[in-house]
């Protein structure tokens, strides 16, 4: 009778490339969605990987009954559905046709990290509800995805060697390799339940920054510096070959250097620029908001995709407020470019110091214990922000595992203060040339706030106490003791609050 080592329900393009890859490592795998035609079509291609003998074996379920009996026991059974109430109905619905306490349920979706908290306490002693975030998109989760696992702990035991397994791989230097040849794998459990989608929606909170920074540059070098999408499309990937080495540079300057197979124009500008969003970077932005942790350039990459679609305001405004500002030519070119990419670099790591910083409050509110440098592990391969400097990130909290701030750790200390010229220029030439950089300036901002032992934030105060009495505490006495002062009356006196 066949037995499978695990069933993935919903075939979409994420179940299925994670079922082919599942294939691909020698795992027996059943699959089943709602939709017949999805898991026609992975019968057909697993069929074909099947004539190859290492591969594991498919087997197509009709319903949940036929799923539940082809699984060996515990049963493992991973859901590839859309984030939402759907996973829990799926899951009720295995409940009613006979899972067993043992039996695990991983949710593979990009589901808010509360959601998983609450369903992991809904189903305790019913089953064991565990979770793994997946990034790569089709590509990586069909050929080696990173993986952020995280719930029962004695789930992990029958899940690893499979998420290790088709996990993307890295060398000792941090570098990807082929997922079939010997290498560290980016997949990692993070801890309890709901810790491994708030890594996941973090990831995304960064990768929408990330964009956002990239598009900054990508618009100063074409609007400011007359420059085609070919040419920036080069520059990004000189710049790929460097620090600032990452997937989404490395398909930025491809996509830049792409025709449009319609108008044989550049395709990055046949392409609205109305930016869409599925809402994990508003959870990441929200969450900060929430927490009390600032990650002001997460929020403007947020920010920046609203405005984006305020397509219509802006056509307005373009034509109210024309730009006759400065001429362009007299910048020097080269240098401006090199203070451009210096100012990425920088702003990059702002906001993966913001991320982490976000982690390290939550997973301190919640007891999590995260581990950072894993994480930065996890991220080195695989994901979509994968980048060259998460090997530097890693290292760095593996060196100093109280680190208190990405910024404080002693290589990134040294590479800001080399690149700090380019990024205010660079920031300043975005308000000259009115070309709009939310993110490069928001992380500038950031960090001179970060970097201000005092801030006017006593005036705040003040101002706070003047008008609704909230006192205020000063420099000359314990912090703990609040005081306040007698604005409305004639003589100012100060009373103990
Ligand atoms: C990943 C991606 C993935 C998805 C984004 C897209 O890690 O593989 O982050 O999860 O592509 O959620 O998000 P938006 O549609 O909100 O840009």
């Amino acid at each position: 009778m066949h037995q499978s080592n695990i069933a993935m329900i919903g075939l979409g393009v994420m179940g299925k490339s994670l079922a082919l890859n599942l294939l691909d490592h020698g795992f027996n795998v059943t699959g089943y969605d709602i939709n017949q035609q999805n898991r026609l079509q992975l019968e057909r291609e697993a069929n074909t990987l099947a004539e190859h003998e290492s591969k594991g074996r498919f087997f197509s379920a009709e319903n949940l009954s036929q799923l539940l009996g082809s699984l060996e026991k515990p049963r493992v059974i991973a859901l590839s559905v859309p984030a939402g109430s759907i996973v829990e109905s799926v899951v009720d619905e295995l409940l009613s046709v006979g899972l067993s306490h043992d039996d695990i349920v991983i949710d593979t979706g990009n589901s808010l990290w509360t959601d998983t908290e609450a369903r992991e306490k809904k189903y305790a002693g019913q089953l064991r509800f565990f979770s793994t975030a997946v990034s790569g998109g089709e590509v990586g989760a069909r050929f080696g995805p990173a993986l952020m696992a995280s719930g029962d702990e004695s789930a992990w035991q029958y899940v690893q060697p499979m998420w290790q397994a088709i996990a993307a791989k890295v060398d000792e230097h941090g570098l990807p390799v082929d997922p079939f040849e010997k290498g560290e794998p980016c997949a990692a459990y993070l801890g309890p339940a709901g810790a491994g989608h708030y890594v996941k929606m973090v990831h995304n909170g960064i990768e929408y920054a990330d964009m956002q920074l990239i598009c900054e540059a990508y618009h100063f070098m074409s609007q400011v510096l007359s420059m085609s999408a070919v040419d920036i499309g080069r520059v990004f990937e000189r710049w790929n070959r460097g620090v600032l080495n990452s997937y989404l540079m490395e398909i930025s300057a491809d996509i830049l250097q792409t025709c449009d197979p319609v108008t044989g124009q550049p395709f990055v500008e046949v392409v609205l620029d109305k930016a869409g969003q599925k809402g994990t970077g508003l959870w990441t932005a929200v969450n900060s908001l929430h927490q009390g942790a600032a990650a002001p350039t997460i929020a403007q990459a947020v920010f920046a995709r609203a405005i984006s679609a305020q397509k219509s305001v802006r056509t307005q405004l373009s034509k109210q407020f024309p730009f006759a500002g400065g001429k362009s030519h007299c910048l020097e070119h080269q240098q401006v470019l090199d203070e451009l990419e210096d100012a990425l670099y920088c702003a990059k790591l702002v906001v993966y110091a913001q991320g982490f910083d976000l982690m390290r409050n939550m997973s301190d509110q919640e007891g999590w214990q995260l581990e950072f440098a894993t994480i930065a592990k996890v991220w080195r391969a695989g994901c979509i922000i994968r980048a060259g400097f998460l090997q530097m990130i890693s290292q760095a909290f593996d060196t100093d595992k109280t680190l208190n701030h990405l910024l404080l750790a002693d290589d990134f200390v040294e590479s800001l203060q080399s690149r700090m010229k380019g990024w205010r220029a660079t920031t300043a030439n975005s308000a000259l040339y009115a070309s709009p950089m939310p993110g490069i300036a928001s992380a500038l901002h950031y960090f001179d706030s970060l970097r201000c032992e005092t801030l006017p934030a006593n005036l705040l105060q003040a101002q706070r106490d003047y008008f609704g009495s909230h006192t205020y505490a000063r420099v000359d006495v314990p912090e703990n003791e609040s005081f306040h002062l007698t604005w409305s009356g004639t003589v100012r006196e100060q009373v103990k609050a």
